[in-house]
């Protein structure tokens, strides 16, 4: 068990440059399983979801090389195994993303359910409404669904809800479909978008990403490319917190400014300074933080992924702020152990109420998730005394050596092994 302890810091100072998107190369590492070719993708963060998505991949037949300089080079002359296990897939649901490209190549997949995790119960109905509209035959059976379908034809679907992987696996698979899909309501986040570029790169025929309508014309096979991925808009905007909420000045490096709109102007509401250059932002702030009011939604609404963190700065604002989680229903884990730090957090449902605080104290807290653990730094940062994240291995999940890039912004972090488990506390 890892832990992160983070002291009181100075204002964050300096430039720390963004890695590549956990959200767009996880998709992109299953989508490679369309081709036989070799694909070279650069900028890959170095991240355990990376990892297990790896080890997934491998499992069916990838080839893997990766290099110290980020580049991971896949080839997958051909698969060898329709099955993503219960063990990959229960620890990072990601995995399901390999169904697409199994059924599109092979015209087979056996995927574990994922089943819920810490933020919500997360089904998968969605994809798999779509894939038997593409013609699949879909059976649960013993916690798998097993899909099979000797051609996949493209069809017309209507999203219920905009899911990123629902759009993510349905796009992979229509790629080799026999014929049009058309996909309706489909999501509009950038790494949908990322994706689509790098099927393009691949030789696919798809118009209309980055809008709700995404139109496909399979192909009788794909290529292999080179392909860099697209800044973390996540890793960025937790960069945006962390300066704001220290009264810093940091300038973050290998952004796409337009990404990160919600971000900037909640951020500009709240009194912090923002300026963007072309690949650049610069975060600086000498004022107390203003509370604002924000509602998570999809994409380009205030992302569910930077929820946590602006807990984490409302905690420390003048004033009263209204949370509104809209995308998963049990995505406040973090609010609990912020109280044990001082906050005055309430929770109604989806709705978080905060009271602002001048202060927070240091504490033993527990990272529930990602983001929450992420959430829980930041405090620490600005907490009195020494702040413990305990489980920060959810952390390294998504967050590409967060404490190292702290460090070099002056804020004082260590990672230390926890030696009991947490959980028995
Ligand atoms: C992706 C991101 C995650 C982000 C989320 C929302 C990756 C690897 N993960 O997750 O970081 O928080 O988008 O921006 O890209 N839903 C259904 N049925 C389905 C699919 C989804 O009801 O078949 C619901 C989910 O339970 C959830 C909502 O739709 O409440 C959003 O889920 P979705 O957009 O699919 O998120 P993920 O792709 O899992």
């Amino acid at each position: 068990m890892n832990k992160l302890v983070v002291r009181h810091s100075n204002p964050l100072k300096g430039k720390v440059r963004v890695s590549g998107s956990k959200n767009s190369i996880l998709p992109i590492i299953a989508a490679t399983l369309l081709t036989d070719q070799k694909n070279t993708i650069e900028d890959v963060p170095y991240l355990k979801d990376v990892d297990v998505m790896c080890s997934l991949v491998q499992s069916i037949g990838a080839e893997i090389e990766r290099s110290q300089n980020g580049q991971l080079t896949i080839k997958t002359v051909c698969i060898k195994d329709i099955a993503a296990p219960y063990q990959l897939v229960s620890k990072m649901r990601a995995s399901f993303l390999v169904m697409g490209p199994l059924l599109a190549r092979s015209g087979k997949a056996r995927i574990s359910l994922p089943g819920g995790c810490a933020i919500g119960a997360r089904p998968v109905d969605l994809h798999l409404k779509g894939f038997t509209a593409l013609g699949a035959e879909i059976n649960q059976l013993g916690g798998y669904v097993e899909a099979t379908a000797k051609k996949l034809k493209g069809a017309q679907i209507y999203l219920d809800f905009p899911s990123v992987g629902a759009t993510e696996n349905l796009l992979m698979a229509a790629c080799l479909a026999e014929g049009g899909t058309i996909i309706e309501n489909a999501s509009v986040e950038p790494e949908v978008v990322d994706l689509a570029n790098f099927l393009i790169s691949l030789g696919a025929d798809i118009k209309g990403a980055g809008t709700d309508t995404i139109k496909v014309n399979g192909v009788k096979e794909l290529q292999g490319c080179n392909y860099t991925i697209i800044p973390d808009r996540i890793e960025a905007g937790t960069f945006m917190v962390a300066a704001a909420l220290t009264k810093g000045d940091v300038t973050i490096d290998n952004v796409i400014p337009d990404h990160l709109k919600p971000i900037t102007a909640k951020l500009k509401e709240c009194g912090v300074e923002v300026s963007e250059e072309l690949s650049s932002i610069r975060v600086k702030n000498t004022n107390n933080i203003k509370a604002v009011d924000i509602k998570t939604l999809p994409y380009p609404g205030f992302p569910t992924d930077m929820q946590a963190q602006v807990t984490s700065l409302m905690s420390l604002s003048e004033g009263t702020s209204v949370i509104i989680e809209t995308i998963f229903e049990n995505r406040f884990m973090h609010v609990c152990e912020l109280n044990r730090m001082g906050a005055n957090i309430k929770i109604d449902g989806r709705t978080a109420v905060i009271e602002g605080k001048n202060l927070l104290n240091g504490a033993r807290v527990k990272a529930t998730d990602l983001r929450a653990g992420a959430a829980l730094v930041l405090a620490g940062l600005v907490a009195e005394g020494t702040t413990e994240v305990l489980n920060a291995e959810h952390i390294s999940r998504g967050y590409d050596r967060l404490d190292e890039k702290l460090r070099t912004l002056g804020a004082e972090i260590n990672s230390e092994e926890e030696e009991n488990d947490s959980d028995s506390e």
